[in-house]
């Protein structure tokens, strides 16, 4: 355990917030949202680090629609679960720490056969759905404009729902094979549009999902990004292309970045 004269235990400043140490709970999902809520037992979860004297605890996976989860038994933002959520925040908040959300869209990896808007999950371009297979989908399709349109919408409704409930914190997900990490990634993003092919045409459904998220939010709630510095595969996104992911996410004005690394789908 660090001293408590630790730089570790000084405040600082995350964008528009102030942090009262450094210690951030990483977003870790709990598999505590039976049905879909966010209740009592990942409330006390979560109250049970504020109350340890952490800074700010991140809520894992929060999905921007129903269509963005892994499975159906994750939680995604929706009026429906507002009551719990803010219910949670203020627990967090009465413990004395900050709460922070992880917003997420799995695109074309999931094993949700509970779809309600698509027909199949789709991501920047065709290919195999390993995670749906034995669910009956093992092809994920293409994404076109309008898709494009309305996941970047699902970013914008996700602000204005946590600033409602009084969250202070986001985390964007922009790594791990999830949906935007699969248009950063050239593994997975082989578009000949305006959306694959250079960094610059990979990073631009990104750097659309930050302005949206930050217009539905508005202004005090710290954007932070959570990255794969590299996919750690052939062909993948490069320690190179990592580091100007995170550089281009900083000149688009994004209060603090969570370097990570790696995948959570085979990308073959
Ligand atoms: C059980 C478990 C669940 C996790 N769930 C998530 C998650 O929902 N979102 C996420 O971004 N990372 C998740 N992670 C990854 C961690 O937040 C963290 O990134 C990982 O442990 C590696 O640390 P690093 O990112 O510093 O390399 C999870 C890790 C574990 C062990």
């Amino acid at each position: 355990m660090e001293s408590p004269n630790s730089p570790l235990f000084e405040p600082a400043r995350l964008g528009p917030i102030e942090l009262k140490n450094r210690f951030i709970k990483a977003a870790t999902f709990e598999g505590m949202t039976r049905d879909g809520i966010p209740g009592q037992k990942l409330t006390h979860f979560h109250r049970r680090l504020a109350e340890g004297g952490i800074a700010m605890t991140t809520l894992a996976y929060c999905a921007t629609e129903a269509d963005g989860r892994l499975h159906d038994k994750m939680m995604y933002l929706h009026h429906g679960i507002e009551g719990p959520l803010q219910k949670l925040v203020d627990e967090i908040h009465a413990a004395g720490a900050r709460v922070s959300a992880q917003v997420v869209h799995c695109g074309g990896f999931s094993k949700n056969r509970n779809l309600q808007r698509l027909k199949r999950p789709l991501g920047p371009s065709r290919g195999i759905n390993l995670l749906g297979t034995p669910a009956g989908m093992p092809i994920a399709g293409a994404m076109g404009p309008e898709d494009i349109d309305t996941f970047v919408r699902t970013f914008a409704d996700a602000g204005r729902l946590l600033k409602r409930v009084g969250f202070d914190a986001a985390e964007i997900h922009f790594g791990h094979g999830y949906g935007i990490s699969q248009f950063i990634s050239p593994k997975t993003n082989r578009r000949t549009d305006e959306y694959g092919g250079s960094l610059e045409n990979r990073m631009r459904l990104p750097l659309r999902v930050l302005e949206a998220f930050r217009e539905g939010a508005g202004d005090g709630l710290a954007i932070i990004g959570k990255i794969s510095m590299t996919d750690g595969v052939k062909g993948g996104v490069s320690w190179e292309e990592g580091v100007r992911v995170a550089t281009m996410l900083d000149a688009a004005g994004i209060d603090g970045i969570v370097t990570s690394a790696g995948t959570s789908r085979r990308m073959d």
